[in-house]
């Protein structure tokens, strides 16, 4: 069933969000089918930095494909979009700078249908990139969630497994697991941690 703010879904801008492994691109993917029994055409674009597992596609973790164009600049997706082009999906939106924000607003009132799907935190819990500014101007969110790889409940974090502290490090099962609030610790990737916070995931207080 559509969603009762718009019966066709034009002029809007929604954003699906959560952490790493929680079906955003899969969701994503859902939604672009959707649009194909609706008879709708779309593009999808993702930014330059995601080269994880195709150059010429978004893909999700489990190998679910769609062709997408790379583009280094938001703005970029005005050259590329075609006149006839209804729906506009993004994914990876949290690598983009702040002009991705000017620019769903532009096709949203131009009557797209603008879909986004990024990381709400980095690894450190914290808001990642343009995302905090997405979601508050998204006229539909959908927050996903994936499961502690600890304990099994629902997790809404991103745990970095390797000591890095920079914001962009590109990868997957080998760098990132999703974790609950209560097994996510950012300091295991962080250079100066005590060995009592190497051996204890949830730190007392
Ligand atoms: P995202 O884009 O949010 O990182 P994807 O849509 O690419 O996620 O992939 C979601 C898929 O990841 C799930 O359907 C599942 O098969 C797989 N997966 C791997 N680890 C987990 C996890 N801890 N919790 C839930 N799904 C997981
Ligand atoms: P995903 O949400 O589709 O799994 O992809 C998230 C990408 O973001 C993945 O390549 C890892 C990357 N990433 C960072 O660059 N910095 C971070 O802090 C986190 C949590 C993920
Ligand atoms: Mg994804």
């Amino acid at each position: 069933m559509n969603h009762p703010l718009k019966k066709n879904f034009s002029g809007i801008i929604e954003t699906i969000c959560g952490c790493m492994y929680s079906g955003k691109t899969e969701e994503l993917l859902r939604q672009l089918k959707r649009c194909e029994y609706a008879k709708q055409n779309y593009q999808v674009f993702k930014p330059h930095i995601d080269r994880r597992y195709s150059d010429t596609e978004v893909s999700t973790h489990d190998q679910m494909k769609v062709p997408a164009i790379v583009i280094e600049k938001p703005e970029e997706i005005y050259q590329n979009l075609k006149h006839n082009t209804q729906v506009v999906g993004i994914d990876e939106a949290q690598f983009f700078d702040n002009s991705i924000i000017e620019v769903a607003q532009k096709l949203a009132n131009h009557g797209r249908r603008v879909i986004f799907a990024g990381l709400d935190t980095d690894w450190q819990g914290l808001p990642f990139g343009p995302m905090p500014h997405l979601l508050a101007i998204s006229d539909i969110i959908r927050k996903q969630y994936a499961v502690c790889m600890v304990c099994g409940e629902a997790a809404t974090k991103t745990q970095r497994l390797v000591k890095n502290t920079d914001d962009i490090l590109v990868g997957s099962f080998d760098l990132y697991e999703a974790r609950c609030r209560e097994h996510f610790n950012p300091n295991l990737s962080k250079q100066t941690e005590t060995k009592q916070e190497e051996m204890n995931l949830s730190p007392q207080l």
